[in-house]
């Protein structure tokens, strides 16, 4: 299983952005690792030019359920696909609290992304409240199941737990917590998909960054990460890839 370094941009970047690919490529000197970057979809297609040729893949940041059609605004898998993308990530928390996407839309939208030939990065987590009520394995428990359609295989599928109160705030749960719900998932998925979910990468995500990816790459089933801020610079994102490999 080769570990997944995912950066996910947000609504981050615009032309000049593109040259990060060209440092994150010459910088990245890690076989062991697959390096992917999410920008917004107004770059993917130029993003995804820049990057061929190199290590590094693209994705995006999400998809409609449909192939095509009177949607306006959204983008799909096809369409994804058709831009050079291999990945995109679905049911990100703020998709999920900005849009009211629930697992069963997440669930449609792993499947549209399969039915393009991408691979779909499921994303869950709880939130600060859930955590202190005690919630946490309960709450990542049945996201996964309503999520993770049936069919989900190590090279369809990527799982990213990203606890809501983590992202962008520069705080982390303890590594025994990540590893606690690591554990779980791999656990819930190899009783679900039985041998097809040991090779299923479990990212983390959440205020990952240079400083601290050591620490929770050793984490047992922490198989990569999911950044968003720290992906936006190279240099940064370079520390964690070297991380990883
Ligand atoms: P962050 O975001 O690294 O900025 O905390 C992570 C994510 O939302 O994927």
């Amino acid at each position: 299983m080769k570990k997944l370094a995912a950066g996910n941009w947000k609504m981050n970047g615009l032309a000049e952005s593109l040259a990060e690919i060209d440092a994150l490529a010459a910088a990245h000197p890690a076989p062991g690792c697959e390096v992917l970057i999410c920008p917004p979809s107004t770059l993917l297609s130029k993003l995804s030019e820049r990057a061929s040729g190199t290590a590094i893949d693209t994705g995006g940041q999400d998809c409609h359920v449909a192939a095509s059609g009177a949607h306006t605004g959204d983008v799909s898998a096809e369409m994804l696909s058709d831009a050079g993308a291999t990945y995109v990530i679905v049911g990100h928390s703020e998709r999920r609290a900005d849009h009211g996407e629930t697992d069963a839309t997440v669930r449609a939208k792993a499947e549209a992304a399969w039915r393009a030939g991408l691979t779909a990065i499921v994303c869950v987590g709880e939130t600060l409240e859930q955590r202190e009520a005690g919630q946490t394995l309960a709450i990542v428990g049945a996201q996964l199941r309503g999520s993770v359609p049936d069919g989900a295989t190590a090279s369809n599928t990527v799982i990213a737990y990203e606890p809501v109160w983590a992202i962008g705030t520069g705080k982390v749960p303890t590594l025994d917590e990540i590893g606690e719900v690591h554990d779980d998932m791999r656990t819930q998925l190899t009783a679900r998909f039985g041998d097809d979910a040991s090779g299923m990468r479990l990212l983390y995500g959440g205020s990952v960054k240079p400083s601290n990816a050591n620490e929770i790459f050793g984490v047992s089933n922490v198989d990569g990460a999911l950044v968003g801020g720290a992906s936006l610079k190279a240099a940064d994102f370079g520390g964690i890839v070297s991380a990883l490999g």
